[in-house]
Formats: structure tokens, C-alpha cells, sequence
């Protein structure tokens, strides 16, 4: 037996102030494939994450919600941490950047850096809010582009025509937190010099530790000089305050991965087995792995090995990066209903679906993948309903009727083989049967696992799933048994019921919950990888109950309509400025001018008719009498308004040119204008005493 590897698993810490997406599950359900495989393969291993809690735009959220930042990071928390586990992501560990463990390995981390003389310091200028008493990012700054003159630009790119500049040549800049005009200030910062680290990282890069195509785009980077990193923000900022510097704050990059090691130590206080510093000491013989979007190569691949190296800890042995989601080819789209939070997929559809859709798509590149909702459902019902449970329900009834449920020793003959194998094309030396399937299983599909080409591996498992489904087309076990051959129609089932436990063996880590209930019903302990190398014999087999049902395409449907009424409710509560009672000044919209305000057809509306709309939490549906016509109008403030009945007969403002739009529960023509901060606290807007629907609003 080779030893157990000790293997440590993370996946990019999801930023916590916003949901989990379908986008953000490639991610974890890609990582939490591949812990599941080590884990099943006899290894440590061991699968850590957190909420990545730091930084001004959850400070700024927290303050609009009228919240502390502790508040609003516990509840995403608990969000995150319950559509990772309905997902069948098993961590380890879910923790927090904004805990203890991390303080302390940060300042640590830190101190090492600067004391081994990698930190410089100096002034830098930069846009300041006089107003808020802040800097501002970039992308809190907006303005005019230079380049092309589009209005409400961010303050580093332009979206019309894609420039980029510095936020000091955006013309007419403001704040976009409290719409001041931005002053240039100058403030002390801290360098973490990463120039220090590039002969380390020349090397490291090529060592095996990426993928070519990573790879290659980082030595582009390394060839171009590499540039001092910023690591320093002012107060008023949520983090760790940087040690003997006070007001000043490490930048939330700079904890967010050492959140990997501060989430296992907190583990390790619970599992006495795992030991710190055997897996983070520079000479550890243990495996560590990240996995990543593109997006953040650079943190990963320069700034964190470089941190590790200079601190005195080992380095990743690679960090696996994957490309982006789309949706039906398309980036997700929140008006097309293809932007699907993580909830709002669970509320319709089995996790396991999209477990193994990712699964078979999902190679080592980084290519991104498509999640083409009606190849999702083929896929699905074919493989795994029409081909994997098919086999266990095609053989389970006649053990049971046969025979008790007793599946007896697997025998049949040559000659039976041989037919399946030249009903399948192949040549006829060839003995198919489980005996062959076993060999392969290592081979072929521990590979492909190991190296994160699920795709392929899902393809080799369906192969042998067609060739069992193909046996037991050919041997008929149903004829053998109408023509009283009992002893051969058990051969043939035990057969295929032996095919079925090999392919659950191998399909466990996409689908834990499929193989569960296998278990349960082979009325077997929990498979691992090496049970493949016995089969059952005069074994006694549980009831068979249906492992997985088709998709229908209606819930696919119905999720799309789902994900366009979270639009509608997000769209009621942004319409709003956020408080908690207080007055909490709203970030001011880029500046119109008077012909876009006129454009907007504001009208006076009287609410006839205020009803719940069956199958929608958020929404109410109001009919809207609005002078000479009547307006079927959804909205988002149900939670305000739990009797709607008490709105009938008031009057509220209307916006009557907004595009209508298509919901599952009938079409959206326009929409009633409310305040307040969302939840119980929406309060719509009504004109004075004396006003009449249908009228215009000036
Ligand atoms: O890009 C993101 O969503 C970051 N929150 C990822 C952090 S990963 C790690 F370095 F902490
Ligand atoms: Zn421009």
C-alpha cells in the first residue's frame, strides 16, 4: 500500500457581501470533486475555505444596510455556509477572514516581511472625500472619460470605449459614495517589494506548480518587471490594523489568503490529528492546492508564493485555475434570468444535476465552460437516469422476485460475453464484464480524476455504463426469466448489479448523495475507491427505491422566471436609499440632464387591486388604474406589506413608459415607486390629498 498523501484543499474565499452564484459554484463544486476523490483514495485530506470579510465595500454595505460590518459578515456567513452545504460541498472548515487566527498570522506574516527588510514606505497621492473622511478607490470614483468623453465612467477604465487612465484624468470626477467632488490628498503607504522574489518566482512558475496556459501569461509579467505591491489602506477601513501604525490597515489582499492557513489552524484546534506546522513549515512534505478563477492569478501566482517565501513558509504544489461560467453562451445576465444565485437554483432543481454537468465538462484548461440549460437537461436524464440508475432498476426487481433480494455469485458464460462484446462492434477476444471494468477503473478513471479532467473521466464511466446497459440488453434477463431460466436471469442481474456498484465507486465524488442511497440499497458500508476490487456475491440486497428523477424542463423554466424576480425585488430595494431609521446618504446617480428626467413618464396611480402572487415570495401583484387604463404591475414589497389588502385605493407614483417586462406569473408593465431600506421598512410613495390618477408628474 503506498502511504496516504496529506493533502490541503482550498477554493477561492467568496467575498462576503454578496450571494453565491451558479458561477461561484464551478468553483467549489470543481474542488469539492476532486477532495472527495483524495479522500475516497484512502488520503488526508483536507478541504478549508472562509468568508472573505474585509475591505471598503463591505465597510460601505454594512454602513448602508445601517449595520455593523460584524452583522452583515455573520449573516453572509450563514448564507454562504448553507447554499455550500445544500450544494454538497463538504468542507472542513468555512471560517472567516475577520477572526483571530488570521490577526495574528497576518501581523506575524507582516512583521516577518518587514523585518527581513521586504517592506518599503512612501507617499502617495490620491482622491480623498472630503465629505465622507475617506480615500477612494477607483472604482468609488467617477467621471468623465478623458479619451472619449462618456459620462459616469469608474474612475480606472471606460466601458464605452475601453480606455484606461489614472482617476486623475477622469474629467469632472465625484465621489461615488456621497457624490462630493474629490480632492488629491497624500498619505503614507506601505510596499511589499515583490522585485525581491523574481528569480524565486521565475522558477517556481515552472515548476509544475500551473498550467501551461497560466504559465505563460505570468512570464509575460515576470519578463515586464515586476512592481511593488501596495499593501496599505486608511482608516476608515474594515481589517486588521497594521501593527505600530495606527490608522492604517492591511489591504484586504493581503489577508485574504493568509485566511487559507488562519481557516486550517482553526481546524486544527478542533482535529488533534492535524498538525500546523507540518503542513505550512517550508520543508513540509505535505501537498497544498489552491484553486482559483482566472481572474485572480496574479494574488495567487506572484504576490502569495512571494509572501509565503519571505515569511518563512512553504510554497502551493499548484495552484489549479479554471476559466469562466457562461450561460446558454452567453455571460449571466440578470435580465435574461441566467444570473441564478446558488438559493434560487436549489429552490428547483437537485444539486446533484449540476454536480455532474460541471463534472462532464470540466477539463485542466482554463477554458470557460458553457452551462447550456438544454444540453443540461439531455445530459442529465440520459446519463444518469437513462444509464446509470437504469441498470440498478432493470435488475433489482429480479433478485427480489427471483430470489429474496439475495443476489447470488456472479456466472455466466463465455458465450454470453461474447455477444455482448460483438453486439458492441468490439472484437470478440475481448471478455467485457466487470473483471475488465475493474482493471480500468485505476487505470483511466483514477487518472483522469487526479489530474481534474472530470470531463473525461465522466466520459470513460459512461462508456461502461452503455456497455453494461448493452449485457443486459442482449441477455434479456426479463426472457430468461418468463422462459423459467431463474438461475441465468440471477447470473445476469448479479452481473448487472456488480456494474452498477462499480460505476456508484466511481461516480462518488460527483454524486455523494446518488451514492448514499446506492449503499443503502447494495446494503453495502460506504464504498471507497479500493472496493472496486471485490464484487458482491450472495449478498443480501435492500428494497430498490428510484435513485434519481429526470429533469423536467418546466423547473428549468421556472428557476429562470425565479432569478428575473429576484431582479425585480433588487431593483424595488436599490430604488431606495438603505437606513436603519437613520438617513443614510445614498451614493448620488451620475448627473442627467433635463430631457432624460422628462423622458421618464411619471403618473399618478390608483392601487385597485393589492393580491399575493402564488409561487413568488417577494412580489405582490398590484392592478393599477391609471386615468383612462388599467396596469398589471409586479413588485418587490410583499415584505413590507404582509396584508396587502391595506394598500387597495391608495394612490402612489407610476413610471408608465418602463419597458414592459415578461415574468412566469404574466407580464410587468412598469413600476410604483417606494423608499426605505427593504424588508419590513418599504414604504411607497403617495401625492397629497387632491390628485388624480392618470396624472402627470412634474
Ligand atoms: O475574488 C474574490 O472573490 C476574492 N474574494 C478571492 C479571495 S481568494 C483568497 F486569496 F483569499
Ligand atoms: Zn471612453
Amino acid at each position: 500500500m503506498p502511504e496516504a498523501r496529506q493533502i490541503l484543499v482550498t477554493s477561492a474565499l467568496p467575498y462576503a457581501n454578496g450571494s453565491i452564484h451558479l458561477g461561484h459554484m464551478l468553483e467549489y463544486i470543481q474542488t469539492d470533486i476532486w477532495v472527495r476523490f483524495q479522500k475516497q483514495r484512502g488520503n488526508q485530506c483536507v478541504y478549508v475555505c472562509a468568508d472573505d470579510a474585509h475591505g471598503s465595500a463591505i465597510m460601505l454595505r454594512a454602513e448602508k444596510e445601517g449595520i455593523t460590518p460584524e452583522q452583515l459578515i455573520a449573516g453572509v456567513q450563514a448564507e454562504h455556509s448553507a447554499d455550500f452545504a445544500d450544494f454538497l460541498v463538504d468542507f472542513d472548515n468555512f471560517h472567516s477572514t475577520h477572526a483571530e487566527e488570521n490577526r495574528a498570522l497576518a501581523t506575524a506574516i507582516y512583521l516577518k516581511l518587514r523585518d527581513a527588510g521586504h517592506i518599503a514606505t512612501r507617499s502617495v497621492t490620491q482622491y480623498f472625500d472630503p465629505d465622507k473622511g475617506m480615500f477612494l478607490a477607483d472604482r468609488f470614483i467617477k467621471g468623465t472619460c478623458p479619451k472619449c468623453g462618456a459620462e459616469d465612467q469608474y474612475g480606472d477604465n471606460c466601458e464605452k470605449c475601453g480606455a484606461t487612465y489614472e482617476p486623475t484624468e477622469l474629467k469632472e470626477p465625484r465621489s461615488a459614495i456621497s457624490g462630493a467632488t474629490p480632492v488629491l490628498k497624500d498619505s503614507k503607504h506601505f510596499f511589499f517589494k515583490l522585485p525581491d522574489f523574481e528569480a524565486m518566482l521565475k522558477q517556481w512558475t515552472r515548476s509544475g506548480t500551473l498550467q501551461d496556459a497560466v504559465a505563460n501569461k505570468i512570464a509575460e509579467w515576470l519578463d515586464g518587471g515586476l512592481q511593488e505591491w501596495d499593501i496599505s489602506r486608511d482608516a476608515p477601513y474594515f481589517g486588521f490594523e497594521i501593527p505600530d501604525e495606527p490608522g492604517k490597515y492591511f489591504y484586504v489582499w493581503l489577508d485574504a489568503p493568509i485566511g487559507y492557513m488562519a481557516s486550517f489552524k482553526n481546524l486544527c484546534a478542533r482535529r488533534p490529528e492535524l498538525d500546523f506546522d507540518a503542513f505550512w513549515n517550508k520543508d513540509s512534505s505535505a501537498e497544498l492546492y489552491h484553486f482559483i478563477g482566472k481572474d485572480i492569478v496574479n494574488f495567487h501566482t506572484l504576490f502569495w508564493p512571494a509572501m509565503l517565501e519571505g515569511a518563512g513558509y512553504r510554497k502551493p504544489t499548484q495552484v489549479c485555475v479554471h476559466g469562466y461560467l457562461t450561460v446558454n453562451g452567453q455571460k449571466m445576465s440578470k435580465s435574461r434570468g441566467t444570473f441564478i444565485k446558488a438559493r434560487t437554483y436549489l429552490d428547483h432543481l437537485n444539486p446533484e444535476y449540476l454536480r455532474y454537468y460541471y463534472a462532464s465538462k470540466l477539463s485542466r484548461g482554463v477554458d470557460d465552460l458553457d452551462l447550456n440549460l438544454e444540453d443540461f437537461v439531455q445530459k442529465v436524464n440520459s446519463d444518469l437516469v437513462g444509464k446509470v440508475v437504469n441498470i440498478a432498476s432493470r435488475c433489482a426487481g429480479f433478485v427480489h422476485k427471483l430470489n429474496g433480494g439475495l443476489l447470488p455469485s456472479r456466472e455466466f458464460t463465455e458465450q454470453q460475453l461474447l455477444k455482448v462484446s460483438e453486439s458492441h462492434g468490439w472484437s470478440s477476444e475481448r471478455i467485457l464484464g466487470t473483471e475488465s471494468f475493474k482493471r480500468t477503473i485505476n487505470i483511466e478513471v483514477g487518472r483522469a480524476y487526479e489530474s481534474r479532467d472530470f470531463g473525461r473521466a465522466m466520459r470513460e464511466i459512461m462508456r461502461w455504463a452503455d456497455v453494461a446497459n448493452n449485457f443486459i440488453a442482449v441477455t434479456e434477463p426479463w426472457k430468461l426469466a418468463k422462459e423459467g431460466k431463474k438461475e441465468e436471469a440471477l447470473a445476469v442481474c448479479a452481473e448487472g448489479i456488480n456494474w452498477f456498484r462499480l460505476l456508484v465507486i466511481l461516480l462518488k465524488p460527483v454524486l455523494p448523495k446518488l451514492a448514499a442511497a446506492a449503499e443503502e440499497f447494495l446494503n453495502v458500508a460506504p464504498l471507497t475507491w479500493d472496493d472496486h476490487a471485490e464484487l458482491l456475491a450472495n449478498h443480501q440486497l435492500n428494497p430498490f427505491t428510484p435513485l434519481m428523477t429526470r429533469i423536467e424542463p418546466a423547473k428549468i423554466d421556472a428557476m429562470i422566471e425565479a432569478s428575473k424576480e429576484d431582479l425585480a425585488a433588487q431593483s424595488t430595494e436599490a430604488a431606495a436609499p438603505q437606513g436603519n431609521g437613520e438617513l443614510v446618504k445614498e451614493p448620488l446617480a451620475a448627473e442627467i440632464d433635463f430631457d432624460a428626467f422628462a423622458a421618464v413618464d411619471l403618473r399618478i396611480a390608483l392601487i385597485e387591486k393589492a393580491e399575493f402572487v402564488e409561487g413568488a415570495d417577494k412580489l405582490l401583484r398590484l392592478t393599477l388604474d391609471i386615468g383612462d387604463a388599467k396596469r398589471n404591475v409586479f413588485s418587490g414589497i410583499k415584505s413590507a406589506y404582509p396584508d396587502p389588502s391595506q394598500l387597495e385605493g391608495r394612490l402612489t407614483l407610476y413610471v408608465a413608459n418602463l419597458a414592459p417586462r415578461k415574468m412566469k406569473f404574466g407580464m410587468s408593465e412598469g413600476m410604483v415607486l417606494a423608499a426605505g431600506p427593504g424588508g419590513e421598512e418599504i414604504f411607497l410613495l403617495s401625492p397629497d390629498a387632491g390628485a388624480k390618477p392618470g396624472q402627470r408628474v412634474h
